[in-house]
Parts: C-alpha cells; structure tokens; sequence
C-alpha cells in the first residue's frame, strides 16, 4: 500500500515524465526547420511557424501560470500574441507579413523563463487541488495534451514546406505491398457509445461528455482506408472535372482553387509522386489516400457509397457481436506498435494492410492509425456538454455547424489521445491533416 504522500508523488513524477516526452516531441519539430524558414508560412490558413515557438509556452503560461501558481506575466504582449492559432471560415486568409513577428530570440528566451517557472510550482502543488471546479490534473492533462496535439499539427504543418527548408532526416517509406482487393463488410445493427461519462473519472477534453448511446441500423464499410491507387482510379475517370460528384460550396472551392489533385501528390511526367515528409517517392499505391473531406465525399459519390457517420464509424470500430463494446478496435489491451501506425511511429503512411492484429471484430482494419478518417457528422457537443471554465474556445469556438469530426488517429498521434471518445475536427475543405476516409453503403 502506498500513502497519499506516496500517491501524490508518483502521480507527479508520472505528468513529470510525460511531461518530459512532450516537449521533446515539439522541440524536435523545430530543429527540422531551417532557421532561414523560421518565417515562413507553409499553410495559406494558417500563422507562420515562428508562432508555434511561442504558441506552446504562453499557452501553458496563459492556463496556469496566474490561474494555478498566482505567478506575474513577464511578458503580457508575447502572452497574447501567441495565445491563439486561426482557423479562418470564408476563404480569408492571414496577412500579416514575417517582420510584424518578434525576433527567434526573444521568443525562445521567453519560452525558457516560462519552462523554469511554471517546472519550479509543479513541484510544490497537490495535483487534487481545484481550480474551477476541476482538479489540477485535469488542467495539466489540458496543457499536456495541447502540446501533443501540436507535435501532430506542427508535423503537418512542416510536411507543406518545401524539402530545401527543411533539415532531412533519413526516413523509409515503405514499399508497396501485393495489390489489395477491397472489400466491404457487413455490420450489423446495434448499439455505438459516443463520449464518456464525468463519473467515470477519466480525462477528456469538454467535447467528449457525456456520453451517449445511439442505436445504430446496419450498414456495409470498406475494410481499408481508401488508398492512393484506388483515388487515381477516380481521377482517371475524370472526378475532378465532373461537378455533379461534388456538393455546390466543394465544387467552388475546387474551381476557384484550382484544386485537381490531393495536396500530397505532385504531378512527374505521366506520373504522380507521394509527397513524404523528408522526400518524394512514386506514388505507394497501397497507402491511405489523404485528403479534404469535399473530395472524400466526390470520391465517394463516385464510388455509389458515402462517408460513415459518427456513430457508424464508431459501431465498426468499437463493437461487438455480443452488443457490448470495446475500449480499442482490437479490444481492450493498450496500444502498441504491432497494433497500428500511431504513436509518433512513422512520419508517412504505411500500406492499409500491414495491420491486421489491430482489425476491430467486425474485421475492419486500421481505424486506429495510419491516418485520421473523414465523418460526415457536423462538429457539435454531446448531450450534457459543458464548457471548460479556464479554456473555453476549445471546442465551443467550432460548434459553427462548419467543422467535421474526424475519428481514428494518424502516425502522428500520440497514443493518449486514441482513446475512444476523443473527436478531432475541421473544415471540409482543409486539405493539410493526415487524414483519409473509408466509404459505408447503407
Ligand atoms: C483539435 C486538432 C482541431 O489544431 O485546431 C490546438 C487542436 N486547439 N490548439 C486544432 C488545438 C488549440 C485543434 N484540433
Ligand atoms: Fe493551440
């Protein structure tokens, strides 16, 4: 038996360790861009990278820094420039230009004396203590689990910029594996709980409560992820230039984009090539496909089939043939690395069938990794949503009817963050995540 004093200190050293891994993950994005790129931005939508250097202290600095540890900014102008990325809805897009930002050196600088501070009050605070209501380990977990999220956006990020801008590493992209025949499966009716319950006790971010049971009617879904060889099939039947595939507000934004090819291809001679992270292969015909939802849907609707909805997906994920549910598709031992591509595993995806010790019990493979998956479920709170007092924007900022949850993970996901009532989200036209889709027919 442990004492509380005991407990208390092992709760601490275990956030302490995570907390370790953490940082490292966001620091070695870092070192990939060229300080020369330190300015750059590589997504239109989104702010330049030197942001995300500041974005990842002031936001733990603006969570606990005064709200926990009574601390006093040393820097009030930095603390809300870096308080917030941008999602911009209607097309408009950022333009502010590299010289309105602060120089690399005091922003490191202030991310130094933000670590020190808010390292030195973790020691000496009991993780019980309320803070609004919610103990202190739920804020940490908040500021833990941002971080991660950010390792993964970061990444992404940092895939759309050019290879010359980037530090290389030696990295291997798999090689293709024997064709694939695709096929879908039968799921039957039954049961599918979306989110969690408070009284369980476990963290979530305010999106995932409570949770709720919807009864789901039969379906079929594709066992893979949609793959690069089966999109060019798509392609080849002229799926971008065909409006009737695409809903009215996608087929614009193809038009006036001139979007024609999924963002991770790159047009060579007849040919396509993969865009990876650290360098450019022919197109791996059996991995994931990624893209924006709009062109998930056009595919789909080409492929007489559609985007699963929330509770479908998690019904084939997630359950059984008895009516009971699972905590992970392959039941509820934790994560590993034989059971999908998640976890900081690989920077690229892998074949859509290397996985099959990770296949959920209706034999649907690779829900967990590999790529997050496109929902045709709008963004919005569970029953029984309650926002977090100390961060309040986080989900209810996108409950504006124009985000989409995605489910799954991606190989750049961090195996916390599998857990089955998390639900990441975002605009269909956003084509920069790792993230694909699989078709259901009902
Ligand atoms: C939950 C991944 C949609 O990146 O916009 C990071 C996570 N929110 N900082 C995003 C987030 C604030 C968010 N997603
Ligand atoms: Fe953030």
């Amino acid at each position: 038996m442990l004492t509380a004093q005991e407990e208390r200190t092992t709760a601490q050293l275990e956030f302490n360790v995570r907390l370790i891994g953490a940082r490292r993950r966001t620091d070695e994005l870092f070192q990939i861009v060229k300080e020369s790129a330190l300015y750059d931005r590589p997504i239109p939508e989104r702010h330049r990278i030197v942001f995300y250097l500041g974005h990842l202290e002031a936001f733990d600095w603006n969570l606990l820094g005064g709200r926990v540890f009574g601390l006093k900014s040393f820097h009030p102008e930095f603390d809300k420039l870096f308080a917030f990325g941008i999602d911009p809805v209607g097309g408009g897009l950022p333009d502010d230009r590299a010289s309105d930002w602060p120089a690399m050196h005091p922003v490191q600088e202030y991310a130094a004396k933000i670590r020190r501070a808010l390292d030195e009050n973790l020691t000496c605070v009991s993780f019980d203590t309320l803070i609004d209501g919610f103990p202190l380990s739920t804020l940490l977990n908040v500021a833990l689990e941002h971080r991660l999220m950010h390792a993964e956006t970061l990444a992404y990020m940092l895939h759309q910029l050019p290879l010359d801008r980037k530090v290389s590493q030696k990295v291997r992209i798999p090689s293709d594996t024997n064709p694939l025949s695709p096929i879908m499966l039968d799921i039957p009716a039954g049961p599918a709980t979306l989110g969690q319950n408070r009284s369980d006790g476990k963290f979530g971010w305010d999106n995932e409560f409570e949770a709720e049971a919807v009864h789901v009617p039969a379906f079929a879904i594709d066992r893979y992820k949609v793959t690069n060889q089966q999109y060019l099939e798509f392609m080849t039947a002229g799926g971008y230039e065909r409006s009737e595939l695409w809903e009215a507000a996608d087929w614009s934004w193809r038009s006036t984009q001139n979007i024609s090819h999924p963002i991770f291809w790159k047009r060579a001679g007849e040919g396509w090539l993969y865009r990876g992270m650290f360098e450019e292969v022919p197109l791996p015909s059996n991995a994931p496909v990624y893209v924006s939802q709009a062109e998930a849907k056009a595919y789909s609707r080409w492929a007489g089939k559609q985007l699963p909805t929330e509770p479908e997906w998690h019904r084939a994920a997630f359950g059984q043939r008895s009516g009971s549910e699972c905590s992970f598709p392959w039941g509820d031992k934790a994560p590993s690395g034989k059971l999908g591509n998640f976890d900081f595993a690989d920077w690229d995806p892998v074949p859509v069938n290397l996985f099959s010790q990770g296949q959920s019990a209706f034999g649907v493979q690779d829900m967990l990794g590999n790529g997050w998956e496109w929902t045709s479920t709008i963004f919005g709170p569970l029953p029984g949503f309650e926002v977090f007092p100390f961060y309040r924007g986080y989900s209810a900022d996108f409950f504006d009817g124009k985000h989409f949850v995605m489910k799954g993970a991606s190989p750049r996901t961090a195996a916390c963050m599998l857990r089955r009532s998390f639900r990441n989200w975002f605009q269909p036209h956003y084509q920069y995540v790792y993230a694909g889709f699989r078709c259901v027919q009902r």
